[in-house]
């Protein structure tokens, strides 16, 4: 895809997630944490800047390649944060509401972004079987966590709603496990390449010898298909959350801008798996 209609369309994108992720943290946190309440702040902020900021870059390359480079730097800030807090929570070291799963999910999006970006700037081309089954692997995991968490900030009151959640979890488990069987039988590469250390700074030659490129199966086009009919059906039933709430006719501690934030990334996904099924 173009270098520029790509640049815009994820920074347009992720940057107002990002800003939204400093102020669910923010909210989460305990009144004592003075000092991280204002460090998610300042974090919010700077994103909603940059959003304004990549809303009004024209497609000129030398202006994209720059903003680029300006989110990558405050990713490099944000990424820490949410991993400093991580840490905290999961050593007990700190209170308040925000779920370790949901620290560590918000992170992998940002890593995913800072990547995306990284090979933007890079040129750093991937192949078509081997992008499809990364994005499967990583929104199938996203969508499965996000019926979780809704299943968790639901009242308990809310049988049907918190059981239809759960099941949505299981089928998107069930689905990236099947994306995992698929990963090992076209890709062996990537197999290999996780058994190594990631302090690792050279992949030695041997490792990934004599065994075959990422290659593209029909049933992998079949199985695309399939986990787009999945997030399709999951987009419909937060839509349906999303009404219920803004119309107070469902009993939750689901803020209206966290399902909206969820239902948009369900969007995303969507565009990004269809966009990668275009191309084959
Ligand atoms: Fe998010
Ligand atoms: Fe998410």
């Amino acid at each position: 895809m173009d270098y520029i209609e790509d640049s815009l369309r994820q920074n347009r994108f992720w940057l107002r997630i990002m800003s939204e992720h400093a102020l669910f943290i923010r909210l989460g946190l305990p009144c004592y944490a003075a000092d991280l309440i204002n460090q998610a702040q300042n974090l919010q902020n700077l994103f909603e800047q940059l959003k304004v900021r990549a809303d009004n870059t024209p497609p000129v390359r030398g202006e994209v390649f720059n903003l680029n480079q300006d989110v990558i730097a405050a990713l490099d800030r944000i990424i820490p944060f949410k991993s400093d807090l991580l840490t905290l929570i999961i050593t007990c070291n700190i209170g308040g509401s925000n779920i370790p799963l949901l620290i560590d999910h918000i992170r992998r999006e940002a890593i995913r972004f800072r990547n995306i970006l990284i090979r933007l700037q890079d040129d750093i081309q991937i192949s078509t079987p081997e992008e499809m089954l990364q994005e499967e692997i990583f929104w199938l995991r996203i969508m499965g966590e996000h019926a979780k968490f809704v299943a968790q900030l639901l009242d308990p009151s809310e049988r049907f709603l918190v059981d239809q959640s759960n099941d949505f979890a299981i089928h998107f488990e069930t689905l990236r496990l099947q994306a995992r069987d698929l990963e090992s039988m076209v890709n062996p590469k990537s197999f290999d390449l996780w058994l190594l250390p990631v302090s690792l700074k050279q992949v030695p030659p041997g490792v990934g010898a004599c065994l075959p490129d990422p290659f593209l199966i029909p049933r992998l086009e079949r199985f695309n298909n399939e986990v787009i009919e999945a997030t399709e059906k999951i987009r419909d039933f937060k839509a349906t959350a999303l009404r219920l709430i803004q119309d107070c006719k469902v009993l939750s501690i689901i803020p209206p801008l966290l399902a909206d934030h969820i239902l948009r990334e369900a969007e995303m996904a969507l565009a990004d798996l269809r966009m990668i099924a275009s191309q084959i």
